[in-house]
């Protein structure tokens, strides 16, 4: 199948990119490199001995989206871009806004000129805020509680409604948990430009040395040791989870909603630990307040996608840490050096 990646470049974008090329897909990638390199794509070519076909065009460029779609003509969108950082997203809203929310319904414009109508959307836990029950199911009612999540959840919906009102869409909506690790070769992986706000990449910088020390955000929480609690998820299980989407919607069609986790949940100490043991170092870490809008504890119900796609995540959380590290260690500055 012939599938345009918006975002292909980024981190989830390029292990998808990888494993679409392994698969026998054919990729064309669209991204305004805002937030990464084309380094990613050498890389994947050289992993693969295929080559994506890459496309610098902005989402809010509604002419130049056209343009691409009518150039390359897609069968499937796999749609990665946008903005991600929830700090951020409070700080300039109209942005995120802009780009997430304006940027997909000029994705969707593109898509519907030249009868393009199969789309797999990243989402996000974050759009279930901070529920009572636990694990999360897709059942549970949309509550996020930052700008960032916000966005998520007006995309979500604008893809509802175009559902409802046109059959022909075939749409799924993905809710990844936290996803961590890189692929096994070390070649790939996450590269966050600036301090990174997420756990995983943070230790890793200390590990390598760039970091003086993890700082824990709050060690009161109602869990095992007293540190938020989350469901990691290796990134290329969650790649494969694209995959599968695309597979279903390919005989079914209509629109489906999936969480993408394993089920398990790990404390901040844990996973510190577990990165430790990877890496054959103690890692220094100081516990601080907490962080404004963390819940204690978040992880999925993945029983729908293993019903539905059979698709379950099969890397586990030792797996995860050292191929991050693996990563890491391989490219302490990314894929700057
Ligand atoms: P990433 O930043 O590595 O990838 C996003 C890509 O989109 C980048 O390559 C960036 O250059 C590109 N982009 C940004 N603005 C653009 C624009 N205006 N036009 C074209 N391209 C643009 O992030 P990621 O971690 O790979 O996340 C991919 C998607 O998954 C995002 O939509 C994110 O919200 C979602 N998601 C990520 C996480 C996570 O923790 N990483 C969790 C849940 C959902
Ligand atoms: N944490 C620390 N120190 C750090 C960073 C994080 O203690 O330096 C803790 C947090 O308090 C939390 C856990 O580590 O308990 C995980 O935090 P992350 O920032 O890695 O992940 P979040 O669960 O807060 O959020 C992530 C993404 C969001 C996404 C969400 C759900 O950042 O974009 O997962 O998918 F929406």
């Amino acid at each position: 199948m012939k599938i345009l990646v918006t975002g292909g470049s980024g981190y989830i974008g390029s292990h998808t990119v990888h494993e679409l090329l392994n698969a026998g897909h054919e990729v064309v990638v669209m991204d305004n490199l805002a937030n990464s390199s084309e380094e990613s794509l050498r890389r994947v070519a050289e992993l693969t001995g295929k080559q994506a076909e890459f496309h610098q065009v902005d989402l809010l460029d509604p002419e130049g989206m056209k343009k691409l779609f009518r150039d390359t003509r897609p069968e499937a969108v796999i749609h990665f871009a946008g903005l991600k950082a929830v700090g951020e997203s409070a700080e300039k809203p109209l942005w995120y806004y802009q780009t997430n929310v304006a940027g997909t319904l000029n994705l969707l414009y593109a898509m519907e000129e030249v009868d393009c109508k199969t789309i797999v959307f990243s989402s996000s836990a974050t759009v279930y805020g901070e529920p009572e029950e636990m694990p999360l199911t897709e059942k549970i009612n949309m509550d996020a509680q930052s700008c960032y999540g916000r966005t998520k959840e007006h995309i979500e919906d604008m893809l509802r409604d175009l559902g409802a009102s046109d059959a022909s869409w075939n749409i799924a909506l993905l809710r990844y948990f936290n996803p961590v690790g890189a692929h096994e070769s070390g070649r790939i992986g996450e590269d966050p430009a600036g301090i990174p706000n997420n756990l995983v990449p943070f230790i890793a910088q200390v590990a390598v040395g760039r970091r003086e020390h993890l700082n824990v955000f709050g060690n009161d929480y109602p869990t095992v040791d007293g540190t938020g609690v989350r469901d990691y998820i290796h990134v290329v299980d969650l790649a494969n989870g694209h995959l599968k989407a695309l597979e279903y919607l390919a005989s079914h069609g209509g629109l489906h909603t999936w969480n993408l986790g394993t089920g398990n949940g790990y404390s901040v100490l844990e996973v510190l630990h577990a990165f430790e043991k990877a890496c054959g170092k103690e890692l220094p870490y100081k516990i601080v307040d907490r962080r404004p809008g963390d819940v204690a504890v978040s992880y999925a119900d993945p029983s729908s996608a293993l019903a539905d796609l059979g698709w379950s995540a099969e890397r586990d959380i030792d797996t995860m840490v050292r191929d991050h590290w693996n990563w890491q260690k391989n490219n302490p500055n990314g894929y700057e050096a």
